[in-house]
């Protein structure tokens, strides 16, 4: 693919935190990814194999070490409201109401109140909070304050939506509701997505890409095209879960994670 096709570009792409100090740890090495639009990428690996490291190089929250990081062929150098971003504790202004925060992008970026307003609309629809618009995020749940930034992130209409594991610390029904919501929101939208996960089965009936990445410093180790979340979107169930191929790629993903953590235990996946 050449990187015209590509929104982003990563070319050897390696961070390493605190370069010649005695607290020096290299998070990520030779990272080669190039991201298309409307991709769902969902990014699997041991824990602190430098996931959320690629996803703030993305972002532009952190400056490689080496390598280009290029979206629409420019260098990524700051955060910028093309790419939206979304944390598992979501970050939202107290003082401001639910439609507030979903605007505050908007009117950081000079869209009258018209404009604004109705995006917010649409966006709170979307996610199924409008009612809420006026509540303070003080008075929601955990996976309503999770719909107020996933809304908050589209209204921005970013070309890329990247998120470290949000639905991480929510309760198991809530977390399928999201799931259900994300996958719905990403067939209507224009944006990609970048899902980091330890979710399996998040990864496979969300994404339509799958990268699986080494123990520290992160590399890309595997990718596995999928195709269950359109079949998901198509058939309005998510029965194809329990059928051989996928309960095959799903063990596959897992042993190749589980040996990245453990070689020497014996223990099969
Ligand atoms: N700002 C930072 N300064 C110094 N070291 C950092 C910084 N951020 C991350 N690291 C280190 O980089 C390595 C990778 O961390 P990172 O958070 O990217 O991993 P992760 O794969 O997201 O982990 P987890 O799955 O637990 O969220 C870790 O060893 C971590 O200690
Ligand atoms: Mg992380």
């Amino acid at each position: 693919m050449s990187n015209k096709e590509s929104l982003i570009a990563l070319k050897d792409i390696g961070v390493t935190y605190n370069s010649g100090g005695k607290n020096e740890v290299a998070a990520i090495t030779d990272i080669n990814l190039q991201i298309k639009s409307r991709e769902f990428i969902a990014v699997l690996g041991p824990s602190g194999c430098g996931k959320s490291t690629l996803l703030n190089v993305l972002a532009g929250f952190v400056k490689p070490s080496c390598g280009d990081a290029l979206m629409n062929g420019k260098p990524i150098t700051a955060p910028n409201f093309q790419r939206g971003v979304m944390f598992q504790t979501p970050v939202l202004y107290p003082w401001l109401s639910v439609k507030e925060n979903v605007e505050f992008g908007l009117k950081m970026r000079n869209f009258d109140k018209k404009g604004r307003s109705k995006l917010s609309d649409k966006y709170l629809k979307d996610v199924e909070l409008f009612e809420f618009k006026n509540h303070k995020p003080y008075e929601l749940s955990g996976g309503m304050r999770q719909r107020a930034a996933l809304a908050r992130a589209l209204a921005s209409s970013p070309s890329i939506i990247l998120l470290d594991e949000p639905f991480g610390a929510l309760d198991a029904f809530t977390k399928i509701n999201m799931q259900i919501l994300t996958r719905t929101v990403w067939s209507m939208d224009k944006s990609a997505f970048f899902l980091i996960t330890h979710d399996v089965d998040e990864a496979l009936s969300l994404a339509t890409r799958a990268l699986v990445m080494s123990k520290r410093p992160g590399k890309i180790i595997k990718e596995f095209n999928i195709e269950f979340t359109y079949h998901i979107n198509e058939t309005v169930s998510d029965k194809i879960r329990f059928s051989k191929e996928y309960i095959s790629l799903r063990e596959e993903i897992l042993s190749l994670i589980y040996r990245q953590t453990s070689d020497e235990s014996g223990y099969v996946i």
